[in-house]
């Protein structure tokens, strides 16, 4: 099954949609395999996703949170994605701690830190060499049509012998899960709000285009999907595909 869009009115919608379909798709994980891996995007698109998920009644304890991509920088840095998801939601439940993946940033080496990213991913996973598959996959897509720490014309973009690569944002090392590993994902749900969306979403939507300027095409799950959520300030002369 191909990508699938759905327009919605403004951000707000675009969130309360989220919600439900991240309610439904935790449910559907649990109820088929006990429990959920979740792997949350970065940003500021998911951060009202996150504060209502904050307000959700669900069985923390079969929830296994992940992080798509990180920045490099300490656990407490403003830029640090785990922090802003842990004040808007994971601070409020009670997942148990030891369910909460946050990507290793204080190694000196990023690429040794991507290494035992996988190591944990793989261990948590059960799966020690093919490529695993997540309960559900959280993404946004930059302006430039990047999603998690994937950027235009990167090296992390043709890694394909591993599920965690170091991603470059202008020259700073990200940690990012990689194609591989995101269209191994069982629901990979995009969150793409506002106008300054549109140059990239109609590259990423057209019948053809650079994949590797546009590496958010990059993303096509094998079990489907992936499923997009853009609200009609992105969708303006977008061409939505079919
Ligand atoms: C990050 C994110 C990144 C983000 C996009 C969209 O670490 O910044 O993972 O991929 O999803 O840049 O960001 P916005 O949601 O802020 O537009």
């Amino acid at each position: 099954m191909a990508a699938t869009v759905e327009v919605l009115a403004d951000k707000a919608a675009l969130v309360q949609r989220a919600y439900e379909l991240v309610l439904a798709q935790i449910q559907t994980a649990i109820d088929q395999r006990g429990r959920c891996t979740l792997a949350l995007a970065g940003g500021s698109t998911p951060k009202p996703l996150y504060e209502a998920l904050a307000q959700a009644d669900l069985p923390w304890d079969k929830l296994y949170i992940f992080w798509g991509d990180e920045r490099y920088v300490p656990a407490d840095h403003p830029d640090s994605n785990a922090k802003m998801a842990r004040q808007a939601w994971l601070n409020q439940v009670a997942i148990p701690t030891e369910q909460i993946y946050p990507v290793p940033t204080d190694d000196p080496d990023p690429a040794a830190a991507a290494a035992q990213y996988e190591q944990t991913l793989r261990q948590v996973l059960g799966e020690p060499t093919a490529v695993p598959s997540l309960d559900i996959i959280l993404l946004g897509m930059g302006d430039d049509g990047h999603t998690a720490s994937l950027f235009p014309h990167t090296e992390a973009l043709q890694v394909c012998d591993r599920i965690v690569s170091v991603g470059n944002k202008d020259g700073q090392p990200r940690i990012t899960f990689t194609v591989p590993l995101i269209n191994a994902g069982r629901y990979v749900l995009f969150l793409a709000a506002g106008a300054n969306k549109r140059p990239a979403l109609r590259q990423v939507f057209a019948p053809a285009a650079d994949a590797n300027a546009y590496p958010s095409r990059l993303i096509q799950p094998l079990n489907g999907g992936p499923h997009w959520l853009i609200d009609q300030s992105a969708a303006v002369d977008v061409t939505l595909p079919v």
